[in-house]
């Protein structure tokens, strides 16, 4: 199995704009393959910090571009730790000259049925990127009430009757706890609206999200990513869920992902960054052709202001 095929790779990276000899972050190492080019470009002089929650991604470093090259650091963390971690690396805020994030999972972790993240496969309904704490998504289910889980449904995954769904999922719980996807499959399909294929993506795609506090981590992560930047230091980020692209763009506007402009008693604007891509970059035909996981996604690239 492919671990995952990276997803507007030449473009991300060359709006990065890598040279040699700088400090660089991949905070979504996943298969590497974004690593794998900034490496390529950065020289021998550079430094990567490549950051992965998940233990599984971790043996791809095992291949010798990463293994040998003694720029490469593995960071077994959450991106929103971000600052924190590169501290521990002895690298000081406004030292770093890129940054990149290709949010959301890999093929692998989607593809692998034990992880519990799709609907094909029958398995423990788990769904956490990091295996090692949190809660998983059954235990979500079977612990949260009807109004917060409808939340989750519909702000995550725009479930249509998202109220129906949350409170048929309290309903079946205190017949049997929620165990497998399978449980939660069988329960869809009971209270189905639109199409099958969609409204479970955007069932599981909600939970996951939750599971994984995604739009925290990736507030968190920003914030730190400004921190750590040099002046003229670039973020290149790429979403594949509208909630995060909006927070993005606003926060590539603003400095906050509320997108609020901060103004001094002049009313001058303070603007963090310069935006490179006045549009988000989207994946052409012929990529979406060949790896149907890229349409929606959209990459965007912001420059710290000196
Ligand atoms: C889409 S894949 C990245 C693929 C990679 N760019 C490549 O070319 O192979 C996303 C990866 O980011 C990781 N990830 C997602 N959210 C994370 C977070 N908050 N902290 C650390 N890793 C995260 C996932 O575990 C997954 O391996």
């Amino acid at each position: 199995m492919v671990y995952h095929e990276s997803v507007l790779l030449h473009e991300s990276v060359d709006l990065l704009g890598v040279a040699p000899g700088g400090i660089y972050v991949d905070a979504t190492f996943g298969g590497g393959g974004h690593s794998r080019l900034i490496l390529e470009k950065m020289g021998d002089n550079g430094r990567l910090f490549a950051f992965d929650q998940d233990e599984d991604a971790k043996r791809n470093t095992a291949q010798q571009v990463f293994s040998a090259n003694p720029g490469f650091v593995f960071v077994s963390s959450n991106f929103r730790y971000l600052k924190r971690q590169l501290r521990a690396e002895g690298i000081r805020p406004g030292k770093v000259q890129g940054i990149l994030a290709d949010l959301g999972v890999s093929s692998y972790q989607l593809d692998t049925a034990e992880r519990g993240f799709s609907y094909r496969f029958d398995a423990e309904l788990d769904m956490r990127m990091n295996r090692l704490e949190g809660e998983t998504a059954a235990d979500l289910l079977n612990t949260r009430n009807a109004e917060e889980l409808q939340r989750i449904f519909s702000e995550l995954g725009e479930v249509r009757n998202a109220k129906t769904l949350a409170h048929a999922v309290v309903r079946e719980r205190e017949k049997l706890p929620f165990r497998s996807t399978g449980d939660l499959v069988e329960l869809c399909s009971k209270n189905l609206m639109g199409e099958r294929m969609r409204y479970l993506s955007q069932v599981f795609q909600a939970l996951r999200m939750e599971v994984n506090d995604e739009l925290g981590a990736l507030e968190d992560f920003m914030k730190d990513a400004l921190e750590m930047l040099a002046p003229g230091g670039r973020l290149a980020m790429i979403t594949f869920h509208s909630l995060e692209d909006r927070m993005v763009k606003n926060f590539m506007k603003t400095g906050n992902v509320q997108g609020e402009v901060d103004q001094d008693f002049y009313g001058n604007i303070s603007r963090p960054w310069t935006l490179i891509t006045k549009k988000p970059i989207e994946p052409s035909q012929k990529e979406t052709s060949q790896n149907p996981r890229a349409r929606s996604s959209k990459l965007r690239v912001a420059q710290k202001i000196n």
